[in-house]
Order: C-alpha cells, then structure tokens, then sequence
C-alpha cells in the first residue's frame, strides 16, 4: 500500500527546500489529489533539491497550482525552463505541419516536417481581437499551446462579416497525446486571463448548453444514459474539469484490479494500422501509485481510432471501457479546477484526465476571453539543465527531436 506524504510533511519539505514563505493548500480535489503551493518563484533557477520536491509532490498529488507567476517577471521562456525539468518539452501539433497538412490528423505520415512560421500561426488572428488590450505573451517556441477562445477580429474598419456569440459544448475525455508510443507525462497551463462575466440565466459564465439542446457530439452515437450523464457534467465557468484516475483504480476491488493490471489496450494512430500495445493500468515510478491511463473507448472521436482491448472484439472493447468511463466518472473521482491570473498548474497525465469546459466563443467582451497556455513533455524528469535525452530517444518520440534552446535554459 502507498503511504501518501502528509499535508504537514510535504509543507515541512517545501519549507526545508524553498524557504520559510511557502504556504500549502490541499488536497483540492475530494479525491484526495490536488495542491496549491504559493511563495515560489518560478523565474527563478531551482536547484536540484527544490525541482525534487517538486516532482515528488505531483508524483503523489496528481495536480499541483502554483499560484502569482506574473508577468513581466515570469513570462513563457520562463515556463518552457521549468517544464524542462519534467521531461522533454514536445512542439506542440497546430504549430507544425506534415506534408503540408495539419500535424495532429495525420501523425503516421512521414512526410516532410515544417514547422509554422510565427506570423502564420493562430497567435496572429489571436492578437487581433482585442488589439492594445490583450495580446498573447512574447514565445517564438514550437513548444507553447495556445488555447484562447477568441480567434477573430473586432476591427469595424474590417468589412468582415461578425461572427455570432455562441457557447461552443465541451470537449471529450482525454488525456493530453496519448495515442503516440512513448505518451505525454506531464502537461502545465500558465493562466492568463480567465472570463469574469456571469450573465447567463444560470448566473455562470455559460449556460449548460446540454440543458438548452441536449446533443450526443462530440461522443458516437450508443453510449448509455448514464455515462452521456457523466460525461456532459461539465463546469460552466471556465474551469478545467479533470478525473483522478488513480483514486479511481484505488477505489476498485482486489479482483478488478487484477483484472485491470493484466490489460493491454491497441492503440492505432490511424484506423488500419498495426499499432502498438499499451498497459492500460501504469506505476508512477517514484510514489508507486497506480492509475489508469487514458482508459477511454473513444478519447478523440473521428480524429484518432477508437482502441481496443487486447484479445477483445470492438464491440467487447467499447462495452469493457464504457464501464471504466462510467466508473472514473463518478463525482467522487471528479475535480473542476478553478483558474487565476497567473497561475502555473500541472498535471500528471498518466494520473489524471481532464476535459474543455463549454465556452462562449467568437466574444466580443474582453470579460468573455479565456487565454491559457499550455507546454507538455514526456520522458523522465532531469533535477539539473539542460536535460541529456539521449539522441536516439529523442529522435524516436520528440518530434523533430526537439530541444529548448541553450541559451533560453541559461540566460535568464
Ligand atoms: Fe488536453
């Protein structure tokens, strides 16, 4: 059984490691996973003892918020340093091409590689809603996600016909790039600026838009009720919803542990292929906690084939983990964190799944604007920089075998 280090130890180490000014908060979620940790200064260069503290903690927490990294002090070269002692930093599908087509719908092509020039990605038509007012931070790194919901201009010189105001529905449960051999670990958000109207009938940011037109996307068609129920549970402020997927398997019996602990799922980059088998339950190498990893059907429905069980039929498949979706789901394992200004969360995607909350889009109020950004690594964490993957690896699982620049790791 894993002993979980106590809230008073992990403050204690904090304290020994950072100083007497951090402060812990926690868990966050019912769960039991989840910790907000204030008084670290992430623009500063940690030492090996402070990064080791720090990856311990979210090997055992799962979620970790570290609050009030504000610009100008912490800015994204910043944040890409710090995820470099995670694993290494991958680029990020949408800002690459592949055979001149979008990266993240044709992954197995091996196609030419182009990454995409700054001017031509979603950053520019970003930077033109709300000009003078709300501009995506300084980066030139293939490496930062942009997840905004505003891509449009508010220009009335612009003759362009306005775009309505709508809420657009969540998305689906998933884990950050799961489907490749070697997935994701650990994925970190930086906040920028979170929706602070709350208008709608519902007195939230929006109104459940499965109240107003229940509707089965972005799922298939044939799931039951009860799971559509759970899935569709969604936060209605902005928050990003997750699933403590360790809590989840803990919360099973001995024998469906067993059961789980011997499963292997298929995954496919694209419907045809061989593909690749993957333990379905995964060991965190430093706490030893067991969770499930992305143990979903049908996580990125119409982008990536459903996976299937090893020694299972689709449809035994589908029906086997529907029944873990329906059991991961329960409320219990549930946790909608809340985002602030400034905010650097992380989260370890072998122990968690998260969700896109529903969200008005094409806004027209800077109130309405929701901006994050997102950077995520695999591999094993390195306490000292820069990290020393070694070629070979890097060439197999990081595309282009990227790496940070030098100097970003450096010179700050
Ligand atoms: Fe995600």
């Amino acid at each position: 059984m894993v002993i979980v280090p106590s809230l008073k130890e992990t403050a204690r180490r904090f304290k020994e490691s950072f100083g007497d000014g951090v402060t812990i908060d926690g868990p966050l979620a019912s769960s039991g996973a989840g910790l907000r940790i204030e008084g670290l200064d992430l623009a500063e260069n940690l030492n090996p003892q402070q990064v080791e503290c720090l990856i311990d903690t979210l090997a055992y927490y799962r979620i970790i918020c570290i609050p009030n990294q504000t610009q100008p002090r912490f800015d994204l070269n910043h944040l890409e340093r710090f995820a470099n002692h995670w694993g290494a930093p991958i680029p990020h599908p949408s800002n690459f091409l592949r055979d001149g087509k979008p990266a993240q719908g044709d992954w197995a092509s091996e196609g030419e590689l182009q990454f995409i020039p700054l001017e031509e990605r979603a950053i520019q038509s970003v930077n033109k809603t709300f000009p003078g007012q709300l501009q995506v931070l300084d980066h030139t790194s293939p490496a930062v996600l942009i997840v905004s919901n505003f891509r449009g201009t508010l220009d009335t010189k612009t003759p362009k016909p306005t775009k309505v105001l709508r809420v657009a529905r969540g998305g689906s449960w998933h884990t950050d790039i799961e489907y490749e051999p070697e997935p994701l670990t650990v994925s970190m958000f930086l906040v920028h600026k979170m929706p602070i109207n709350r208008e709608s009938p519902s007195r939230t940011w929006v109104h459940d838009p499965e109240l107003v037109e229940p509707h089965i996307g972005p799922y298939f068609e044939g799931s039951s009720e009860l799971l559509m129920k759970r899935r569709k549970n969604l936060p209605l402020n902005g928050e990003t919803a997750f699933v403590d997927t360790a809590a989840a398997y803990d919360a099973l019996d001995k024998k469906q542990q067993q059961i789980l602990d011997r499963t292997h799922v298929r995954r496919r980059l694209n419907t045809g292929d061989t593909g690749w088998l993957a333990p379905l339950v995964r060991t965190h190498p430093r706490s030893e906690i067991k969770s499930l990893h992305s143990p979903i059907w049908a996580s990125r429905p119409r982008v990536r084939p459903p996976i299937e069980i090893d020694g299972m039929n689709a449809q035994d498949s589908r029906l086997f983990l529907d029944e873990i979706e329906t059991h991961i789901l329960k409320s219990e394992f549930r946790y909608d964190h809340i985002h602030q200004t400034g905010d650097v969360t992380i989260w370890d995607n072998h122990m968690t799944l998260h969700n896109s909350p529903p969200m008005q889009i094409n806004i027209k109020s800077i109130a309405d604007a929701r901006l994050l950004y997102r950077i995520s690594v695999k591999g094993t964490p390195s306490l000292t920089l820069p990290r020393e993957d070694h070629p070979d690896w890097l060439a197999k699982h990081v595309t282009n075998s990227y790496k940070t620049d030098n100097e970003l790791l450096t010179n700050q």
